[in-house]
């Protein structure tokens, strides 16, 4: 699909079912969405650009990379901190930035009340990372953000995606490549994904 990359790893689809069973409690919906996250960041980081080194084994010299890119992780508040931590554990020198944002219950657009990011984005890799993406409003506020402060290779991570969410993506950034475990069918009359998981920030911290 164009833009999008769906995730489909028994893995991933087996954590994707505890996250979506309501009966999940916040401490293990946490820990399985941290596991969840490092699973993503390996197909997310499919094609990143390394460089040949040496490395000496005990035995002999033989031929090893690094990694040649830099990466900026920069997590939606309040929801997308879920996804940090899996992805640090596989992208050790990430750098992290913090934009927080969150829905109008009324209007369902997004509010902005913090934004915090590493300087020099223009060369870096820059992954947003949301488990939601529902009308696609905080994703596309969040993406503008970013390239007005330079940002210019974007990929977007979530859990779960709602069409709606997608469409507008496509629309007002079609340069931003999308990554999901799944595209959900639709959103219901308060803009909540179907089947969806509910309130991802309220299942994560406990704020029902
Ligand atoms: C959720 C989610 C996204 C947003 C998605 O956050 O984490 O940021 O909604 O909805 P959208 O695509 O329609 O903009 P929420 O506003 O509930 O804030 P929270 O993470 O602080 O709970
Ligand atoms: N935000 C959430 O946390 N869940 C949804 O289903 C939609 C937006």
């Amino acid at each position: 699909m164009k833009n999008l990359v769906i995730i489909d790893h028994p893995l991933v689809k087996r954590d994707l079912t505890l996250l979506r069973n309501r009966k999940t409690p916040s401490n293990q919906f946490r820990a399985i969405l941290r596991r969840t996250a490092s699973l993503m960041a390996y197909e997310v980081s499919r094609g990143l650009v390394t460089k040949g080194i040496q490395v000496h084994t005990p035995l002999e010299k033989t031929h090893g990379v690094t990694v040649d890119q830099q990466i900026v992780l920069v997590p939606i508040l309040r929801a997308g901190l879920g996804l940090v931590g899996g992805f640090v554990e596989v992208m050790p020198n990430a750098r992290v930035g913090h934009i927080g944002l969150f829905r109008d219950e009324e209007t369902l657009k997004p509010v902005d009340y913090y934004f915090k990011v590493p300087n020099n984005l223009r060369k870096a890799l820059v992954l947003l990372l949301d488990p939601m993406l529902a009308t696609g409003g905080s994703a596309a506020a969040a993406i503008s953000y970013l390239k007005e402060r330079g940002a210019q290779k974007i990929r977007l991570v979530s859990l779960l995606a709602a069409p709606e969410g997608v469409k507008k993506i496509r629309k007002i950034h079609p340069d931003v490549q999308m990554y999901t475990c799944a595209l959900d069918r639709a959103l219901n009359h308060r803009g909540y994904i179907l089947p969806g998981l509910g309130d991802a920030g309220d299942r994560m911290f406990g704020t029902e």
